[in-house]
């Protein structure tokens, strides 16, 4: 029962030299051959009928999206080409606001989407194990959405990170937690007191209504939700005027309207390399994904396409060979991977 939305637009390219901006990191193949984007399409299958799954992405991925579709294994014929008749394209990047709202547009123009049913955003770069523990969080999060709450995930913080959103709880409430505050993006100081106030990370995805989304776009980003007024078709048309907004910057910093579901599961954006390595490895120990031999190292990491690749003598070193570059860092040191490619972007 409900829809969800999954969000596979972004230019995530922390994973250089995997994810480039003209294949970002929800659409890299990583174990088992999957992309983020793919497993994410996985997770839904169970909690949604395939008819009400809908994907909007940037005009330019449109191949892309097809392609990791009609590849996804065990997935009937039928059931691709439901998916693929969801898909909704943006002619120019606006951020998640925009986004959802376009498709909640979109929606409205092919299908019924009553008032108060479940509406399920989801990003597409994540990773979470076990899956059917996330089908039980996203039933708890429905029964708040039913009291016209706009419902987040946390998830328990780690380390101080400046690029989530953290959330502050008021008191309990149904299944979860009403909200107390929410910031995106702190930076480190701010994060670090967040964290020993209590503070969860925002896992990024978020359920909610129509009627209570409406309201809290309203309230909180007036101009934005003007654009609602549109019929979809005039929506995509007046698109590139609309202002480039995130959901958390634009309605989750401002509502009174939120409430959490604890993800007492694992979860992972993998933004970067060295995440990635946690997430599988605990941090430690070696791992490959692809061929490697691994002689008198440790916590060494290799992600081949069709190389072999040999570490000897050397400790807490990453070597992802791509096909036509190698990234080789030393484990603790993939966030500037960021500052890396707009370095050799510069250079041309
Ligand atoms: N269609 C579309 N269009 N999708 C987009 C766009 C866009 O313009 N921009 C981003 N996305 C997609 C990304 O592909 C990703 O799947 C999802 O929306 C979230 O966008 P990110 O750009 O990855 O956001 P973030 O990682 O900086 O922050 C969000 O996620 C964090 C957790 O990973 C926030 O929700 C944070 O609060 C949260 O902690
Ligand atoms: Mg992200």
């Amino acid at each position: 029962n409900g829809k969800a939305i999954i969000l596979a637009g972004g230019k995530g390219t922390r994973l250089w030299p995997l994810s480039r901006e003209d294949h970002p990191k929800q659409f890299v193949e990583f174990k088992d051959g999957l992309s983020l984007f793919q497993l994410t399409i996985e997770r839904l299958l169970p909690c949604f009928s395939p008819k009400d799954i809908f994907i909007v992405s940037h005009e330019s991925y449109k191949f892309t999206v097809l392609n990791q579709i009609q590849l996804l294994p065990g997935v009937k014929n039928a059931i691709k080409n439901l998916l693929k008749e969801n898909i909704i394209l943006e002619p120019v990047p606006k951020n998640t606001l925009p986004a959802i709202m376009l498709s909640l547009k979109y929606i409205e123009s092919r299908t019924i989407l009553n008032e108060n049913e479940l509406i399920c955003v989801l990003p597409s770069d994540h990773i979470i194990e076990p899956v059917n523990d996330f089908e039980k969080c996203i039933r708890q999060a429905e029964t708040l959405t039913e009291q016209d709450k706009i419902i987040v995930f946390g998830v328990k913080p780690t380390f101080p990170k400046e690029g989530y959103g953290y959330i502050l709880l008021k008191r309990k409430f149904g299944a979860g937690y009403l909200v107390d505050t929410f910031v995106e993006k702190p930076s480190i100081q701010k994060a670090k007191l967040l964290i020993k106030k209590g503070g969860l990370w925002n896992s990024g995805i978020f359920c909610f209504n129509k009627k209570t989304f409406l309201g809290e776009l309203a309230a909180c980003s007036p101009s934005s939700y003007k654009y609602y007024q549109y019929t979809y078709d005039e929506f995509c048309r007046n698109f590139e005027n609309i202002v480039a907004d995130s959901i958390d910057y634009g309605i989750m910093q401002k509502t009174k309207n939120a409430a959490l579901i604890k993800f007492n599961l694992k979860w992972s954006d993998l933004g970067s390399w060295d995440s990635y390595l946690q997430f599988y490895t605990n941090g430690k120990g070696n791992f490959t994904i692809g061929d490697a031999e691994f002689f008198d190292s440790k916590n060494c990491f290799a992600y081949s396409d069709n190389r072999l690749v040999c570490f000897l003598g050397v400790n807490d070193v990453m070597a992802i060979d791509a096909a036509d570059s190698l990234l080789i860092v030393k484990r603790g040191c993939s966030d500037n991977v960021k500052e890396l490619v707009s370095a050799i972007n510069k250079k041309g």
